[in-house]
């Protein structure tokens, strides 16, 4: 069936089309899956059991926006600064350089204190990328489900209003529950699944597009790999 907006192009040349900014992940393989990178101003869950990649991928993704001199902010509640600092390193991302030069932090602080983000730089730093490890454990904090909604909305906002492309990390315990409360995965914009699977005496690693606003996702299951330079996308 051919919709109203695909007819009207056929009759009308000047039908315009509204094409969202997009921004790459960096990771290999993937741009490709999501009509070449994450829209910007977007709000993504990055929702996986333990250990499947989540900060991996989004280190990645906050160093591709480092390459394209964009301003980044890494939020940390599980592992120090230190700790991600040489994950990091170990994959050839050398975040200290950019700490340095002002264009990146690592904050570890609990974001859902104070939502006016000036304590942390977001305004004076123009940052564009921001990851928060993770919400999960904020979840646990927050007195109850509807105040932990009311609060990642405010959150998401905020974010969005400044444009700032926004990963919020998720813990899944299984297919069915891709985050704690079972509601954040609602108020995000696009939802990515990593996984890993027993397979023999190996692990099958996989990464699903769950759901990405204003793009046309590959609604696929791909194999996931660790690799020199960090994760990619090989199948
Ligand atoms: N070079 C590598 N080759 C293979 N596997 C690796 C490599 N580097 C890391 N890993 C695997 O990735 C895991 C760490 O990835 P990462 O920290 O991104 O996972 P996570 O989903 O954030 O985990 P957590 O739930 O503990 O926060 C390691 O436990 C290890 O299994
Ligand atoms: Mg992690």
């Amino acid at each position: 069936m051919v919709n109203k907006s695909e007819s009207d192009s056929d009759k009308n040349p000047k039908v315009r089309f509204y094409k969202p900014e997009r921004i790459k992940t960096g990771v290999p393989g993937l741009d490709n899956l999501i009509e070449g990178g994450i829209v910007k101003g977007s709000s993504l869950l990055i929702s996986g059991g333990t250990g499947t990649g989540k900060t991996v991928f989004c280190l990645r993704c906050l160093w591709e926006g480092l390459q394209s001199g964009e301003s980044c902010i890494y939020v940390t509640l599980e592992e120090t600064a230190g700790d991600l600092r040489r994950d990091a390193l170990g994959f050839g991302w050398d975040f200290e350089a950019y700490e340095k030069k002002g264009k990146f932090k690592f904050v570890e602080k609990n974001i859902l204190e104070d939502t006016n983000f000036e304590f942390f730089d977001v305004d004076k730093m123009k940052a564009s990328r921001i990851v928060i490890d993770s919400i999960s454990l904020l979840s646990l904090v927050v007195e109850d489900k509807s105040s932990m909604r009311g609060r990642l909305q405010e959150l998401v906002k905020s974010l969005k209003e400044r444009n700032i492309t926004t990963l919020l990390i998720s813990e899944s315990i299984d297919e069915e529950h891709l985050s704690i409360l079972g509601i954040e995965e609602f108020i995000v914009d696009g939802v990515i699944h990593l996984k890993s699977m027993p397979m023999g005496k190996m692990a099958q690693r996989t990464i699903e597009i769950r759901k990405m606003r204003e793009t046309k996702i590959d609604e696929g299951i791909h194999s996931m790999e660790f690799c020199k330079n960090g994760i990619k996308v090989v199948g």
